[in-house]
């Protein structure tokens, strides 16, 4: 074990005996000489929400680009439902993909929203949902329409099925994105920073929207900076400072009985 690796997290409970869909162990990320993540750990159960809190360039989100293949880690070990990523030295020190498929298999299983609400501005709001069922996983068209009128219903967008993102708010293209998300059917879905770039009046809804997903049992890793929206959906919480989980454990503790410096100044300084 390297210097800063965590011990892996007790779960909660609730989550207790689930199996584990994601595991990352003892991960590195470099930039050049920019040592990012020095041995981050951490887990997330079936039907079990991980909230990452920390302060801005703390690795949150080079973090979850690792778990989701969007980022090559620097060494360490990641698990999806299991499956171990297979990594091979990319001759600068690094790692890199060891077979592609996989990749394309592992990404399949994890639906990701991002912080600027990305939908495809030339398609409607019905076109981007449907467009990696149908053109990437072979569904059906109409059967990819009916899920996705489910999926718009839930996220309160029916209405808006046929409209361009141009013509939404931030919130109902982030909630549209979120249904975009969904409709790959993931194993867990991975928030980074989902209502950051919001108006603050549309904050709440899709707070709401990422809520219910939890409260119906959706496995989440949720990069976040609401902190009392963290403390409500979240079954763990991982604070990382420096590059390290300087401190994890359930909300309770975590917002209420802090015990490192840096997590009290932390909750100081953003509100518990
Ligand atoms: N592609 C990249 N190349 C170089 N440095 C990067 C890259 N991505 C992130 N970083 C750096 O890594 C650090 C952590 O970034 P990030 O994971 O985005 O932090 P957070 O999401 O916690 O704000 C920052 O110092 C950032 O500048
Ligand atoms: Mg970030």
């Amino acid at each position: 074990m390297t210097a800063g690796a965590s011990v892996l997290p007790a779960t909660t409970s609730a989550a207790n005996g689930a199996a584990e869909a994601i595991h990352v162990e003892d991960l590195h990320k470099k930039f050049g000489d920019l040592h990012v993540l020095k041995g981050v750990s951490i887990s997330a159960r079936d039907g079990g929400v991980v909230a990452i809190i920390g302060g801005s360039g703390s690795g949150k989100s080079t973090l979850l680009r690792c778990i989701n293949c969007l980022e090559n880690p620097t060494s360490g070990i990641i698990r999806v439902n299991g499956e171990e990523i297979r990594l091979k030295p990319d001759g600068r020190g690094g790692a890199m993909p060891a077979d592609r498929r996989q990749i394309e298999r592992i990404r399949s299983r994890l639906g990701m929203v991002f912080q600027s609400f990305n939908l495809w501005n030339h398609m409607t709001l019905m076109e981007n949902v449907i467009e990696v069922p149908v053109h990437v996983l072979g569904v059906k068209r109409d059967e990819a329409i009916a899920a996705a009128e489910t999926l718009l219903a839930r996220v309160g967008l029916s209405e808006k099925r046929d409209v361009y993102p141009a013509f939404l708010s931030g919130g109902q293209q982030q909630r549209g994105a979120i249904a975009r998300a969904l409709a790959i059917q993931p194993r867990v879905m991975l928030f980074d920073e989902p209502t950051s770039a919001l108006d603050p009046e549309l904050v709440g809804e899709v707070l709401k929207v990422i809520a219910d997903l939890a409260r119906e049992g959706r496995t989440m890793v949720l990069v976040t900076h609401e902190m009392k929206f963290a403390r409500e959906v979240a079954s763990h919480v991982v604070f990382l400072a420096n590059g390290i989980v300087e401190e994890e454990g359930p909300p309770e503790q975590i917002f209420g009985a802090p015990r490192s410096e840096r997590l009290k100044q932390f909750i100081r300084n953003v509100g518990g």
